[in-house]
């Protein structure tokens, strides 16, 4: 499958993903076809051209949410993506940019979404003294964190002194789930096609 990263930061998500299509548990199932950004000086930008991904970027400081969501799409949409792949995408998405992907856009969120939505999940769990969290890993559909989940783990929180040692806890099941999750969506697309397939010469025959 051909996976469209899209980062606005870091992207230590990205690299986990994009490392597991070179010698990981995507590597018969994935390619990165593109690492987008909506911030041409995205760190994580620099990272995926490191390792040698195609990347791609367009700025939307400045710029109307529709207008900006439209051109991202038809960007993306040259690089023929089977799943858009969000990884620190800091954007609320319209319907302009779900609408040509619909079904196979994939966010990762570090709180179970049907408890926390939105930024700063850590800190919300950091403050409010939990002793564990839930990552997860789900379809975006419009609202905020509201599509259906694919994959939850969670993170034991217990004796996390500090925010980092939150967020570093959380990072590194967070770097594991989400190649897993993505490994498990794309094989279940595989299942589904092959039946469809199979459906297809029962009726032929
Ligand atoms: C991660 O915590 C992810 O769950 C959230 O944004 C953060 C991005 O971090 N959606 P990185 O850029 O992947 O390092």
């Amino acid at each position: 499958a051909r996976l469209a990263i899209l980062l606005s930061g870091r992207g230590s998500n990205m690299l986990a993903v994009a490392r597991a299509t070179q010698t990981g548990i995507l590597r018969d199932l994935a390619e990165v076809a593109v690492v987008f950004s909506n911030r041409p000086d995205a760190p994580g930008l620099a990272a995926a051209g490191a390792l040698g991904c195609p990347t791609a970027a367009l700025p939307s400081q400045g710029r109307p949410r529709a207008a900006f969501d439209a051109e991202a799409a038809a960007l993306l949409q040259q690089y023929r993506p089977d799943f858009v792949v969000l990884a620190g995408y800091m954007r609320i998405l319209s319907p302009a940019f779900i609408q040509p992907f619909a079904g196979r856009i994939v966010n990762i969120h570090p709180a179970d979404t049907h408890q926390h939505q939105g930024l700063h999940a850590y800190e919300w769990a950091f403050d409010n003294h939990l002793p564990e969290t839930k990552i997860t890993v789900h379809l975006v559909d419009e609202g905020l964190d509201t599509g259906p989940v694919l994959a939850q783990q969670t993170v034991d929180l217990r004796g996390a002194g500090t925010l980092a040692e939150v967020e570093r806890r959380g990072l590194a099941v967070e770097h594991e789930l989400y190649a897993q999750a993505l490994a498990d969506l794309i094989r279940s697309g595989h299942r589904a096609e092959k039946e469809r397939h199979a459906e297809r010469s029962r009726s032929i025959s």
